[in-house]
């Protein structure tokens, strides 16, 4: 493409903090700790924030220091196993956790899946259902680990199969890297597969206002991976297909409902409109923990309304007048039709439908308990 100031990779950096990990400290009065990756610091500091207790992690939830969908399961996991540790009310630190964000179905799952080892232990008769909660939020972040893996061999294998003669230009949106996962992620560990699989041109990063996960997050993860990236405004996306240069879009979701409906960042659905008119295939990865066949349609599932603030100002300083009201929903909700396939630990769903995603479901369930 002419004109185009395109982004020189970076060399790889060195390996990043995790973005999540359950500390006990050997001495001391802290006692077991939630560890998080600040993400409202990146890409300028890499800081860690200590949650000592669930108020702290449930306030970390809230302001995106972490985020994302799978990630969000892990740490609702281990905030119940923390209220547990802690000798806390667990029923009340579940339904805080629980209700820190809307969408993300994971949430959910992580606190609900902890909290029922947890009164399973008690009502066996342990002595405070501690160890059972620590242990089911360790396999709990174990299994999204190998979720991730399993998602980028099955969506390499996808992209390969969809684009043969590799070269791949592939435009992501949001962030969906290690920062969301305990592992590489769900879309973007799928292009990190394809490039060190020497199959990625481009990876295309859409800024994502308004809070920058693309520019601040993606773009920092992608050069931490020295792979070819070049980021562009979110209104820009339109004149790249237009130009041809796009070859796929990958992104991730932060709830499927079981007719295919998949809620992600606000901004994935334009994408998915622009990607069906250009023929360019739209992608769609997420765990079957994304998958929420108790939500029937995308109209029934609740998109989170955030602070007009983060329209109005940038980065916080102000780019409206003051007053100005603002419109935004931090998530959109993309019809299964504009869909090419949802990709899963267990499997692809293509063309995605109620009975496929139902199947991939059962799957995992199959292989997590065998
Ligand atoms: O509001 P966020 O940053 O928690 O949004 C979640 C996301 O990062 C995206 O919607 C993402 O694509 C789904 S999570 C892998």
């Amino acid at each position: 493409m002419a004109d185009q100031d395109e982004q020189t990779p970076l060399g790889a950096g060195p390996p990043m903090l995790p973005s999540l990990r359950w500390d006990e400290p050997p001495e001391g009065p802290e006692g077991p700790v939630v560890v998080l990756l600040d993400q409202t610091r990146l890409p300028g500091e890499e800081v860690e924030l200590v949650c000592t207790d669930v108020p702290a992690l449930v306030r970390a939830i809230r302001t995106l220091a972490v985020r994302g969908a799978p990630l969000l399961g892990v740490a609702g996991g281990y905030g119940v196993a923390l209220a547990a540790v802690r000798g806390y009310d667990v029923e009340e630190a579940a339904a805080l956790l629980a209700g820190a964000r809307p969408t993300a179905v994971n949430l959910g799952y992580g606190v609900h899946r902890v909290a029922e080892v947890y009164r399973a232990a008690v009502r066996g008769g342990a002595d405070t259902g501690a160890a059972a909660a620590l242990a089911e939020a360790r396999a709990l972040h174990q299994e999204d680990v190998e979720a991730s893996r399993q998602m980028a061999v099955r969506g390499l294998e996808l992209l390969d199969e969809l684009l043969p003669g590799g070269g791949h230009r592939i435009l992501t949106h949001c962030n969906t890297g290690a920062l969301v996962s305990a592992g590489e992620g769900t879309a973007f560990a799928v292009a990190l597969a394809a490039h060190r699989a020497g199959s990625l041109r481009r990876l295309w990063v859409d800024e994502t206002r308004p809070l920058l996960q693309g520019a601040r997050l993606t773009a920092y993860e992608a050069a931490r991976n020295g792979m070819a990236y070049t980021l562009l405004t979110d209104n820009a996306a339109g004149s790249l297909f237009a130009a041809g240069e796009v070859d796929a879009v990958l992104i991730g979701a932060d709830r499927i409902a079981a007719d295919g409906s998949v809620a992600n960042k606000v901004g994935s659905y334009p994408l998915a409109v622009l990607a069906k008119y250009h023929h360019v295939p739209f992608v769609v990865v997420a765990p079957t923990t994304t998958v929420d066949l108790s939500t029937p349609d995308g109209a029934s599932i609740e998109v989170e309304q955030r602070a007009g603030g983060e329209v109005t100002e940038c980065g916080g300083v102000p780019v409206a007048p003051l007053g100005t009201q603002a419109y935004n929903p931090a998530f959109d909700v993309t019809p299964p039709e504009l869909v090419t396939a949802v990709v899963t630990e267990s499997g692809i769903a293509s063309p995605v439908t109620r009975d496929a995603l139902t199947a991939l479901c059962d799957r995992s369930r199959q292989v997590t308990i065998s």
